[in-house]
């Protein structure tokens, strides 16, 4: 069938951590690749992303914090939906599963499916605390691991043996929120019945989707193969949206039904915002000439290959996806990418160690994406990657035809003449590349499709480095131009060739190229540029890493890594040198409340602090804005401060002091703030 329009959705991330170069590798860049793609190619693409933030991880979190799991998600969405836009994830919608639209939809779903007979009831014994009068999540129980003995195992796993078991496996159970030993009580729960959706499944992917990728494929049919049980959707939590039916006060939908119903309720929220724009939502979930295509890591394919479907089919009116090109796992330095181990490359702080290189981390993980196999991440490679390739070839390539042109035609593109072999050769090297990428992109096969447009700059680069213009200065200068002409040309087709990688040097490349429109069609034509067109001054499209900028990167990881291992904490920086006492007494530590506070317009990261500090009030701004989503909530606090230093000016404000706050493992930032109410401007001693 030919289709009219694509729905790209890709997993909606958890809002209790920040995102790491896995989640990127795995899914975020291959959907924006394919997204940049279909876009530059003038076809109609949505592209949807969002928070998903319930779960019981998010409540734990929470607990753990001494906050509320609403805390916690503003926190992270704010935190990842920033990480995405900085690394040039163009979603069209990133929203999030607490939205109103989102109960809304989810709920609607739920209800249409209950009504009509989709789910079976079952009754169950579960683990119930009743002390904290509520049902315990499997995370929520602790006792010894059957199989090794460990003391602290969890209700869903033994992170010591690493078995999987059931909360009934456990020896001496206890709830981990009182402490106390659990009962086991009767609970009522929905199922939907996914052994009367096996039939229509295996017919649906095994025999009418062959094409998906064979770990895709495989993973489904390994699950259909073993047969399929009842999936429980609803669970016993404060945390979700509550079961739309009655009799089921205290429980909410279950993550995994409500998480994908996400994406659906992302695109009625942007398409009611703007409706000029994007139309009707429906569209995009319901018409048969719209092609659904969910991009994931591993870990979902079941959730979007079986469950997923067997929802949508259940409810009857929405289209089923079309394709899931789920990856493997992308290792870091040989070793498992691990939050609680710290074992990871986190955006935000790569993005502080290499400003403005989003792309370099884009192209090495494409160039390692774990597409069929897990993959690994290593400092040196991405060194070598970008030292070797980006910088020497692609790089070197732009650098050299626009240096050479500015110097021997002032920046203007010179004459085409007459052409010889070597410049029919690789014109006609050059020629098949569109098909080729097109062909690898459309499949889904991102790492290839990659180097081939890299092996169009390895075409250009060679051609400079034969042809030596720079030689033929002297002698004879119509070749010369003939030559730059040529280069330019490729030039700007590697703009438009490596846009869906590495778009923010293509848009460097353009504004050097001073080329506004451009589109994928134009890739492989040679007259890109008119003779006489201007150029702009030429930069440095890529810079050299340094050994020791990635040295650093290491010890920091294996530092942070070995810190965890030996404290079995996360990881806490080393206690600086000592002072003495009286280097102490010299700060003036005070306590005060919070009158006001706001987001300084203009400055991503300030938040304006209007406080009573017992003496007249003061302002302070600091730089936690990106922490505290609502600061407005943050009015009444008592926090504390530093009140002698010296007023600085920032974004034109006097800022009397500085606010303190705490920095968690992950590198975002607390404040700190006293439990009990204290007289304002007493002094921390
Ligand atoms: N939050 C899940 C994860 O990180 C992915 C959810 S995808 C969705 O594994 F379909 F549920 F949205
Ligand atoms: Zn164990």
């Amino acid at each position: 069938m030919k289709f009219k329009r694509t729905t790209v959705t890709s997993a909606l991330p958890y809002a209790n951590g920040p995102v790491h170069i896995g989640h990127l590798a795995g899914v975020y860049v291959p959907a924006d690749i394919y997204v940049r793609y279909l876009r530059l190619k003038g076809e109609e693409v949505l592209f949807v992303g969002g928070s998903d933030e319930h779960g019981v991880p998010i409540t734990i979190k929470a607990r753990n914090e001494g906050v509320s799991p609403q805390d916690i998600v503003d926190k992270f969405h704010k935190l990842i939906k920033n990480a995405f836009e900085d690394f040039g994830i163009k979603f069209d919608v990133y929203s999030r599963t607490t939205s109103k639209t989102h109960y809304e939809v989810a709920s609607d779903i739920f209800k249409k499916l209950y009504d009509n007979g989709k789910f079976i009831e079952q009754t169950s014994e579960q683990y119930y605390d009743t002390g904290a009068k509520q049902f315990l999540a499997d995370r929520y129980i602790s006792g010894k691991c059957p199989h090794c003995d460990n003391e602290n195992a969890y209700g869903d796993q033994c992170e010591k043996c690493g078995t999987s078991l059931n909360p009934t496996d456990l020896i001496e159970p206890k709830s981990t929120i009182s402490g106390s030993v659990p009962v086991m009580r009767e609970t009522k729960h929905w199922y939907l019945p996914l052994d009367q959706h096996e039939a229509w499944l295996r017919e649906w992917i095994l025999k009418d989707h062959k094409e998906w990728k064979s770990n895709v494929y495989g993973q489904c049919k390994s699950w259909l193969d073993m047969g399929l049980q009842p999936r429980a959707v609803s669970r016993d939590l404060d945390w979700g949206i509550p079961v739309p039916v009655e009799g089921a006060e205290g429980k909410v939908l279950y993550v995994w039904f409500d998480a994908p119903i996400g994406y659906i309720s992302n695109t009625k929220e942007l398409c009611e915002a703007e409706p000029e724009k994007y139309g009707n939502w429906e569209t995009w979930w319901k018409d048969p000439e719209t092609r659904l295509i969910h991009f994931i890591g591993k870990d979902n394919i079941v959730f979007h290959c079986i469950v997923f479907p067997s929802v949508l089919k259940a409810e009857g009116s929405y289209i089923l996806p079309d394709n899931v090109p789920a990856n493997e796992f992308l290792n870091l330095e040989g070793d498992k990418i691990s939050t609680s181990r710290n074992w990871a490359v986190w955006l935000h702080e790569y993005l502080g160690d290499f400003p403005g290189k989003q792309d370099v981390l884009r192209y090495v993980l494409t160039a390692n994406a774990p597409e069929t196999k897990d993959n690994d991440f290593t400092w040196k490679d991405f060194q070598a990657r970008n030292n070797n390739e980006l910088v020497a070839v692609y790089g070197n390539f732009i650098n050299r035809a626009l240096v050479l042109t500015q110097k021997y035609f002032g920046g203007k593109v010179p004459a085409l003449g007459e052409l010889n072999d070597y410049d029919k050769q690789t014109l006609a090297d050059f020629a098949d590349v569109k098909t080729q990428v097109e062909a690898l992109l459309d499949t889904f096969h991102f790492r290839d499709a990659q180097k081939e447009a890299m092996n169009l700059a390895r075409i250009g680069n060679k051609y400079l480095a034969e042809t030596e213009p720079w030689k033929l200065a002297k002698t004879d200068m119509t070749r010369v131009a003939t030559i730059l002409n040529i280069s330019l040309q490729l030039a700007a087709n590697l703009s438009i060739a490596f846009e869906p990688f590495l778009p923010f040097s293509s848009d460097k490349l353009r504004k050097m190229l001073n080329l506004n429109s451009f589109e994928w069609a134009q890739l492989g034509r040679m007259d890109l540029l008119a003779e006489g067109h201007q150029l702009n001054t030429p930069e440095l499209l890529f810079e050299k890493i340094e050994d020791e900028q990635v040295e650093a990167q290491i010890q920091k990881l294996h530092s942070t890594k070995t810190a965890n291992e030996s404290a079995a904490t996360p990881k806490v920086p080393e206690v600086k040198e000592n002072i003495a006492f009286e280097e102490f007494g010299k700060l003036d530590i005070r306590v005060a409340t919070v009158i006001e506070c706001t987001k300084v317009p203009k400055a991503d990261k300030l938040l304006n602090f209007r406080l009573d500090d017992g003496m007249g009030g003061r302002t302070i701004l600091s730089g936690i804005a990106q922490f505290y989503p609502n600061p407005e909530e943050l009015v009444g606090s008592q926090v504390l401060f530093i009140a002698n230093f010296a007023p600085r000016k920032l974004c034109g404000i006097d800022s009397e002091g500085m606010i303190l706050s705490a920095e968690n493992p992950d590198g975002t930032l607390t404040l700190i703030r006293p439990t009990e109410k204290l007289a304002n401007g007493s002094i921390v001693v």
